[in-house]
Protein backbone atom coordinates (compact mmCIF):
# COMPACT_ATOMS: atom_id res chain seq x y z
CA UNK A 1 0.00 0.00 0.00
CA UNK A 2 1.27 3.24 -0.91
CA UNK A 3 1.68 5.79 2.03
CA UNK A 4 2.29 9.31 1.48
CA UNK A 5 4.92 10.65 3.95
CA UNK A 6 5.31 14.20 4.95
CA UNK A 7 8.13 15.99 6.77
CA UNK A 8 6.67 19.29 7.56
CA UNK A 9 3.84 21.61 6.83
CA UNK A 10 1.46 20.93 3.59
CA UNK A 11 1.99 17.26 1.95
CA UNK A 12 3.29 15.57 -1.07
CA UNK A 13 0.50 14.32 -3.81
CA UNK A 14 1.46 11.61 -6.62
CA UNK A 15 4.96 11.68 -7.55
CA UNK A 16 6.00 15.25 -6.19
CA UNK A 17 7.51 16.94 -3.61
CA UNK A 18 5.64 19.53 -2.16
CA UNK A 19 6.20 22.91 -1.19
CA UNK A 20 3.13 24.72 0.68
CA UNK A 21 3.23 28.42 0.98
CA UNK A 22 0.65 31.05 2.67
CA UNK A 23 -0.05 34.21 1.52
CA UNK A 24 -2.35 37.35 2.22
CA UNK A 25 -2.79 40.40 0.39
CA UNK A 26 -0.88 42.54 3.18
CA UNK A 27 3.05 43.22 2.03
CA UNK A 28 5.24 41.15 4.12
CA UNK A 29 8.89 40.49 4.06
CA UNK A 30 10.08 38.24 1.48
CA UNK A 31 10.30 34.70 2.46
CA UNK A 32 13.47 32.59 2.57
CA UNK A 33 14.32 29.68 0.06
CA UNK A 34 16.01 27.65 -2.39
CA UNK A 35 12.61 27.62 -4.84
CA UNK A 36 11.55 30.22 -7.16
CA UNK A 37 8.22 30.56 -5.65
CA UNK A 38 6.44 33.95 -5.25
CA UNK A 39 6.84 35.81 -1.75
CA UNK A 40 4.95 34.93 1.13
CA UNK A 41 3.36 36.35 4.14
CA UNK A 42 6.77 36.47 6.41
CA UNK A 43 6.52 32.80 6.76
CA UNK A 44 7.41 29.73 4.18
CA UNK A 45 6.53 26.32 4.71
CA UNK A 46 9.19 24.34 3.11
CA UNK A 47 8.93 20.89 2.69
CA UNK A 48 10.29 17.69 1.40
CA UNK A 49 9.78 13.83 1.20
CA UNK A 50 8.94 10.74 -0.87
CA UNK A 51 6.22 8.21 -1.11
CA UNK A 52 6.91 4.79 0.74
CA UNK A 53 6.97 3.23 -2.90
CA UNK A 54 10.17 4.80 -3.87
CA UNK A 55 13.09 2.90 -3.27
CA UNK A 56 13.23 3.97 0.54
CA UNK A 57 11.37 6.23 3.02
CA UNK A 58 14.31 8.28 3.18
CA UNK A 59 12.93 11.56 2.62
CA UNK A 60 14.32 13.06 -0.54
CA UNK A 61 14.70 16.32 -2.01
CA UNK A 62 14.10 18.21 1.40
CA UNK A 63 14.11 21.66 0.02
CA UNK A 64 14.15 23.10 3.63
CA UNK A 65 13.23 21.35 6.62
CA UNK A 66 10.17 22.87 8.95
CA UNK A 67 11.51 24.08 12.50
CA UNK A 68 9.98 26.39 15.07
CA UNK A 69 13.30 28.13 14.59
CA UNK A 70 12.77 28.94 10.80
CA UNK A 71 8.82 30.22 12.10
CA UNK A 72 10.88 32.46 14.44
CA UNK A 73 13.02 34.02 12.24
CA UNK A 74 10.09 35.17 9.99
CA UNK A 75 8.59 36.78 12.77
CA UNK A 76 11.58 38.59 14.22
CA UNK A 77 11.71 41.89 14.51
CA UNK A 78 14.85 44.49 13.85
CA UNK A 79 16.15 47.36 14.92
CA UNK A 80 18.87 48.96 12.84
CA UNK A 81 20.89 51.65 14.37
CA UNK A 82 20.94 55.02 11.64
CA UNK A 83 22.19 57.35 13.53
CA UNK A 84 24.75 57.64 16.75
CA UNK A 85 28.10 58.99 18.15
CA UNK A 86 29.57 55.90 17.13
CA UNK A 87 30.06 53.61 14.26
CA UNK A 88 29.39 50.38 14.30
CA UNK A 89 29.49 49.11 11.00
CA UNK A 90 32.85 50.89 8.58
CA UNK A 91 31.53 53.12 6.17
CA UNK A 92 28.78 54.64 8.48
CA UNK A 93 29.20 58.45 9.75
CA UNK A 94 28.66 59.33 13.45
CA UNK A 95 27.82 62.36 15.15
CA UNK A 96 25.79 63.58 18.02
CA UNK A 97 22.35 62.18 17.93
CA UNK A 98 20.35 59.31 17.80
CA UNK A 99 18.00 57.43 15.46
CA UNK A 100 17.36 53.57 15.00
CA UNK A 101 14.93 51.90 12.45
CA UNK A 102 12.71 49.24 13.86
CA UNK A 103 11.02 46.40 11.47
CA UNK A 104 8.07 44.71 13.05
CA UNK A 105 5.95 42.07 11.86
CA UNK A 106 4.25 44.70 9.35
CA UNK A 107 5.43 47.62 10.15
CA UNK A 108 8.27 49.67 9.53
CA UNK A 109 9.07 52.68 12.75
CA UNK A 110 11.85 55.33 12.77
CA UNK A 111 12.65 56.31 16.25
CA UNK A 112 14.27 59.79 16.10
CA UNK A 113 15.99 61.50 13.13
CA UNK A 114 19.62 62.31 14.54
CA UNK A 115 20.69 65.62 14.15
CA UNK A 116 22.38 66.24 10.69
CA UNK A 117 20.07 65.19 8.02
CA UNK A 118 23.19 64.68 5.37
CA UNK A 119 24.35 62.17 7.76
CA UNK A 120 21.27 60.86 8.70
CA UNK A 121 20.65 59.78 5.05
CA UNK A 122 23.93 59.10 4.20
CA UNK A 123 23.76 56.29 6.56
CA UNK A 124 20.64 55.26 5.22
CA UNK A 125 21.66 55.02 1.71
CA UNK A 126 24.65 53.30 3.08
CA UNK A 127 22.85 50.62 5.04
CA UNK A 128 20.97 50.20 1.95
CA UNK A 129 17.31 51.26 3.93
CA UNK A 130 14.86 52.52 1.55
CA UNK A 131 12.07 54.46 3.36
CA UNK A 132 9.21 53.41 0.92
CA UNK A 133 8.41 50.96 3.40
CA UNK A 134 8.26 54.01 6.35
CA UNK A 135 4.98 53.74 8.14
CA UNK A 136 5.33 56.13 11.11
CA UNK A 137 7.96 58.03 13.20
CA UNK A 138 8.34 58.75 16.81
CA UNK A 139 10.55 61.62 18.39
CA UNK A 140 11.49 61.06 21.93
CA UNK A 141 11.96 64.73 22.62
CA UNK A 142 12.19 68.19 20.83
CA UNK A 143 16.19 68.19 21.02
CA UNK A 144 18.14 69.07 17.61
CA UNK A 145 19.86 65.72 17.76
CA UNK A 146 16.57 64.00 17.41
CA UNK A 147 15.00 65.91 15.16
CA UNK A 148 16.94 67.51 12.97
CA UNK A 149 16.81 64.92 10.05
CA UNK A 150 13.02 65.08 10.16
CA UNK A 151 12.18 67.17 7.57
CA UNK A 152 14.63 65.35 5.09
CA UNK A 153 13.10 62.19 6.03
CA UNK A 154 9.43 63.16 5.51
CA UNK A 155 10.92 64.50 1.84
CA UNK A 156 11.75 60.98 1.25
CA UNK A 157 8.47 59.46 2.46
CA UNK A 158 5.58 61.65 3.45
CA UNK A 159 2.88 59.23 4.11
CA UNK A 160 3.57 58.57 7.24
CA UNK A 161 2.22 59.49 11.04
CA UNK A 162 4.66 61.05 13.01
CA UNK A 163 3.98 60.64 17.09
CA UNK A 164 5.61 63.19 18.96
CA UNK A 165 4.90 65.22 22.93
CA UNK A 166 1.64 66.82 23.23
CA UNK A 167 3.64 69.97 24.81
CA UNK A 168 5.76 70.51 21.86
CA UNK A 169 5.05 73.90 20.10
CA UNK A 170 2.03 73.81 17.88
CA UNK A 171 4.97 75.10 14.85
CA UNK A 172 5.96 71.27 15.63
CA UNK A 173 2.94 69.87 14.27
CA UNK A 174 2.06 72.53 11.58
CA UNK A 175 5.47 71.50 10.12
CA UNK A 176 4.28 68.04 9.99
CA UNK A 177 1.43 68.70 8.41
CA UNK A 178 2.75 71.19 5.75
CA UNK A 179 5.65 68.35 4.75
CA UNK A 180 2.27 66.17 3.82
CA UNK A 181 2.46 63.87 7.21
CA UNK A 182 0.12 62.85 9.89
CA UNK A 183 1.12 64.48 13.33
CA UNK A 184 -0.18 62.75 16.18
CA UNK A 185 -0.19 64.63 19.60
CA UNK A 186 1.09 61.94 22.40
CA UNK A 187 0.75 62.41 25.99
CA UNK A 188 -0.24 58.75 27.71
CA UNK A 189 1.16 55.84 26.69
CA UNK A 190 -0.64 54.53 23.38
CA UNK A 191 0.20 51.50 21.13
CA UNK A 192 1.74 52.77 18.33
CA UNK A 193 1.16 49.34 15.91
CA UNK A 194 0.97 45.88 16.94
CA UNK A 195 3.78 44.66 19.69
CA UNK A 196 5.06 48.55 19.99
CA UNK A 197 4.01 51.21 22.42
CA UNK A 198 5.14 54.62 23.34
CA UNK A 199 5.37 55.00 27.39
CA UNK A 200 3.31 58.51 26.96
CA UNK A 201 5.43 61.90 27.30
CA UNK A 202 6.53 61.57 30.43
CA UNK A 203 7.21 64.88 32.04
CA UNK A 204 10.39 66.10 33.54
CA UNK A 205 13.18 69.02 32.89
CA UNK A 206 12.78 67.95 29.03
CA UNK A 207 9.28 65.97 28.63
CA UNK A 208 10.36 62.35 26.72
CA UNK A 209 8.38 59.70 25.52
CA UNK A 210 10.61 55.96 25.03
CA UNK A 211 9.11 53.02 22.70
CA UNK A 212 8.40 49.61 24.55
CA UNK A 213 8.48 46.92 22.21
CA UNK A 214 6.29 43.78 23.21
CA UNK A 215 8.46 40.65 22.44
CA UNK A 216 8.64 36.93 22.95
CA UNK A 217 11.67 37.38 25.43
CA UNK A 218 9.97 40.71 27.15
CA UNK A 219 9.96 44.09 26.88
CA UNK A 220 12.38 45.60 24.56
CA UNK A 221 12.73 49.35 25.56
CA UNK A 222 14.27 52.34 23.45
CA UNK A 223 14.95 55.58 24.79
CA UNK A 224 16.53 58.82 22.88
CA UNK A 225 18.24 60.62 26.04
CA UNK A 226 16.43 59.56 29.00
CA UNK A 227 15.64 62.58 30.58
CA UNK A 228 13.38 61.96 32.56
CA UNK A 229 15.80 59.20 34.26
CA UNK A 230 16.07 56.03 32.78
CA UNK A 231 15.37 54.23 35.87
CA UNK A 232 11.93 55.97 35.90
CA UNK A 233 11.33 55.27 32.73
CA UNK A 234 11.89 51.54 33.29
CA UNK A 235 9.40 51.64 35.97
CA UNK A 236 6.93 53.43 34.05
CA UNK A 237 7.11 50.31 30.89
CA UNK A 238 6.96 47.66 33.60
CA UNK A 239 3.77 49.42 35.40
CA UNK A 240 2.39 49.68 31.98
CA UNK A 241 2.49 46.19 30.60
CA UNK A 242 3.68 44.11 33.87
CA UNK A 243 6.32 41.95 31.73
CA UNK A 244 9.89 41.52 32.50
CA UNK A 245 12.54 43.86 30.64
CA UNK A 246 14.50 41.78 28.25
CA UNK A 247 16.46 44.39 26.59
CA UNK A 248 17.03 48.09 27.22
CA UNK A 249 19.16 50.58 24.62
CA UNK A 250 19.47 53.80 23.76
CA UNK A 251 20.64 56.98 25.56
CA UNK A 252 20.58 56.57 29.22
CA UNK A 253 21.92 60.61 29.36
CA UNK A 254 24.48 59.78 32.37
CA UNK A 255 27.52 61.98 30.98
CA UNK A 256 28.20 63.95 34.48
CA UNK A 257 27.04 60.65 36.87
CA UNK A 258 29.84 59.55 39.21
CA UNK A 259 31.02 56.08 39.00
CA UNK A 260 29.09 55.38 42.02
CA UNK A 261 26.32 56.94 40.90
CA UNK A 262 26.24 54.73 37.39
CA UNK A 263 26.81 51.63 39.63
CA UNK A 264 23.95 52.29 41.26
CA UNK A 265 21.77 52.62 38.14
CA UNK A 266 23.15 49.38 36.97
CA UNK A 267 22.05 47.66 40.63
CA UNK A 268 18.59 49.31 39.53
CA UNK A 269 19.32 47.42 36.24
CA UNK A 270 19.59 44.27 37.62
CA UNK A 271 16.60 44.82 40.55
CA UNK A 272 14.10 45.75 37.95
CA UNK A 273 15.41 41.98 36.15
CA UNK A 274 16.90 44.06 33.13
CA UNK A 275 18.52 41.07 31.05
CA UNK A 276 20.82 43.31 28.51
CA UNK A 277 21.41 46.50 27.64
CA UNK A 278 23.30 48.65 24.94
CA UNK A 279 23.98 52.25 26.68
CA UNK A 280 25.19 54.86 23.89
CA UNK A 281 25.12 58.46 22.38
CA UNK A 282 24.43 60.26 25.84
CA UNK A 283 25.09 58.52 28.16
CA UNK A 284 29.11 58.73 28.39
CA UNK A 285 32.56 56.89 27.21
CA UNK A 286 33.18 56.02 31.10
CA UNK A 287 29.79 55.28 32.09
CA UNK A 288 28.85 52.91 28.68
CA UNK A 289 32.15 51.36 29.88
CA UNK A 290 30.90 50.66 33.58
CA UNK A 291 27.61 49.61 31.59
CA UNK A 292 29.55 47.28 29.51
CA UNK A 293 32.04 45.49 32.26
CA UNK A 294 28.37 45.23 34.24
CA UNK A 295 26.65 43.21 31.54
CA UNK A 296 29.76 41.19 30.26
CA UNK A 297 28.10 39.04 27.03
CA UNK A 298 24.55 40.23 27.91
CA UNK A 299 26.22 44.13 26.44
CA UNK A 300 24.80 45.04 23.42
CA UNK A 301 27.32 46.89 20.92
CA UNK A 302 25.77 50.15 19.47
CA UNK A 303 26.94 52.63 16.97
CA UNK A 304 26.28 53.07 13.48
CA UNK A 305 24.84 50.27 11.31
CA UNK A 306 24.41 48.27 14.37
CA UNK A 307 21.35 45.48 13.62
CA UNK A 308 19.41 43.82 16.98
CA UNK A 309 17.05 41.11 16.32
CA UNK A 310 14.57 40.00 18.75
CA UNK A 311 11.72 37.17 18.37
CA UNK A 312 8.30 38.61 18.50
CA UNK A 313 5.34 36.73 20.52
CA UNK A 314 4.48 33.55 18.77
CA UNK A 315 2.03 32.71 20.90
CA UNK A 316 -0.83 30.74 18.69
CA UNK A 317 -4.15 31.46 20.07
CA UNK A 318 -5.77 34.00 22.94
CA UNK A 319 -7.21 32.00 25.48
CA UNK A 320 -10.26 32.82 26.88
CA UNK A 321 -10.87 32.43 31.01
CA UNK A 322 -12.39 28.93 30.41
CA UNK A 323 -8.66 28.48 28.98
CA UNK A 324 -10.49 27.13 25.36
CA UNK A 325 -8.78 28.86 22.18
CA UNK A 326 -11.09 31.62 20.78
CA UNK A 327 -9.70 33.72 18.33
CA UNK A 328 -6.44 33.32 16.28
CA UNK A 329 -3.86 36.14 17.02
CA UNK A 330 -1.47 35.62 13.73
CA UNK A 331 -1.57 33.59 10.90
CA UNK A 332 -0.94 29.84 11.26
CA UNK A 333 -0.91 26.40 9.40
CA UNK A 334 -0.22 23.23 11.14
CA UNK A 335 1.64 19.77 10.89
CA UNK A 336 -0.55 17.69 8.21
CA UNK A 337 -1.95 14.55 9.86
CA UNK A 338 -2.37 11.71 9.83
CA UNK A 339 1.35 11.18 8.46
CA UNK A 340 2.15 9.58 6.91
CA UNK A 341 -1.42 9.18 5.14
CA UNK A 342 -3.31 7.23 2.61
CA UNK A 343 -5.25 8.00 0.97
CA UNK A 344 -6.21 11.74 2.67
CA UNK A 345 -4.83 13.99 5.01
CA UNK A 346 -5.78 16.95 7.27
CA UNK A 347 -4.10 20.24 7.39
CA UNK A 348 -5.77 23.18 10.00
CA UNK A 349 -4.74 26.61 9.86
CA UNK A 350 -5.42 30.34 11.99
CA UNK A 351 -6.57 33.30 10.45
CA UNK A 352 -6.56 36.70 12.88
CA UNK A 353 -8.32 39.08 10.60
CA UNK A 354 -10.39 38.94 6.98
CA UNK A 355 -7.96 38.09 4.27
CA UNK A 356 -7.21 36.74 1.16
CA UNK A 357 -5.80 33.19 1.76
CA UNK A 358 -3.88 31.16 -1.07
CA UNK A 359 -2.28 27.32 0.24
CA UNK A 360 -0.64 25.73 -2.75
CA UNK A 361 1.44 22.89 -3.02
CA UNK A 362 4.29 23.01 -5.72
CA UNK A 363 6.46 20.51 -7.14
CA UNK A 364 10.14 20.69 -6.15
CA UNK A 365 10.56 22.89 -9.22
CA UNK A 366 8.10 25.56 -8.15
CA UNK A 367 5.31 24.40 -10.63
CA UNK A 368 1.92 24.80 -8.76
CA UNK A 369 0.32 21.03 -8.24
CA UNK A 370 -2.90 22.04 -6.25
CA UNK A 371 -4.47 25.22 -5.20
CA UNK A 372 -5.72 23.75 -1.67
CA UNK A 373 -7.20 27.86 -0.56
CA UNK A 374 -7.65 30.27 -3.04
CA UNK A 375 -10.27 32.98 -1.62
CA UNK A 376 -11.38 35.50 1.19
CA UNK A 377 -11.39 33.93 4.20
CA UNK A 378 -13.07 36.01 7.86
CA UNK A 379 -11.39 34.94 11.36
CA UNK A 380 -11.30 31.34 12.28
CA UNK A 381 -9.48 28.22 12.13
CA UNK A 382 -9.80 25.93 9.40
CA UNK A 383 -9.79 22.65 8.79
CA UNK A 384 -8.67 20.97 5.07
CA UNK A 385 -9.41 17.70 4.23
CA UNK A 386 -7.26 16.68 1.64
CA UNK A 387 -6.87 13.41 -0.82
CA UNK A 388 -4.31 12.60 -3.12
CA UNK A 389 -5.14 14.22 -6.51
CA UNK A 390 -5.82 17.70 -4.88
CA UNK A 391 -9.05 16.93 -3.76
CA UNK A 392 -9.52 19.25 -0.81
CA UNK A 393 -12.36 20.79 1.23
CA UNK A 394 -11.65 23.93 3.89
CA UNK A 395 -14.42 24.65 6.38
CA UNK A 396 -13.69 26.52 9.46
CA UNK A 397 -13.88 24.55 13.11
FE1 LIG B 1 20.13 63.53 22.74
Amino acid sequence: MKKLFLFVVVFICLQFNALAQWTTKSPMPTARTGLSTSAVNGKIYAIGGSLTALPSVTPTNIVEEYTPELESQAEQTTITILYDNTVYIPGTESKWGFACLIKVIEKTILFDTGWNSQILLGNIDFLGVNLDSLDQIVISHNHPDHTGGLDSVLGRKSEVSVYFGASYPAYFGQNILDKGATPILVDRPIEICEHVFSTGELLGAVNEQSLILDTEKGLVIITGCSHTGIVNILNEAKQIHNKNIYLVLGGFHLLNYSDAAVNQIIEEFRALGVEKCGATHCTGERQITLFKEAYGENYVPMGVGQVIQVSMITTDVIESDEGESQIPNRFKIDQNYPNPFNPSTTINYSVPKLSFVSIKTYDVLGSEVAALVNEEKVVGTYEINSKCGGETMSRPN
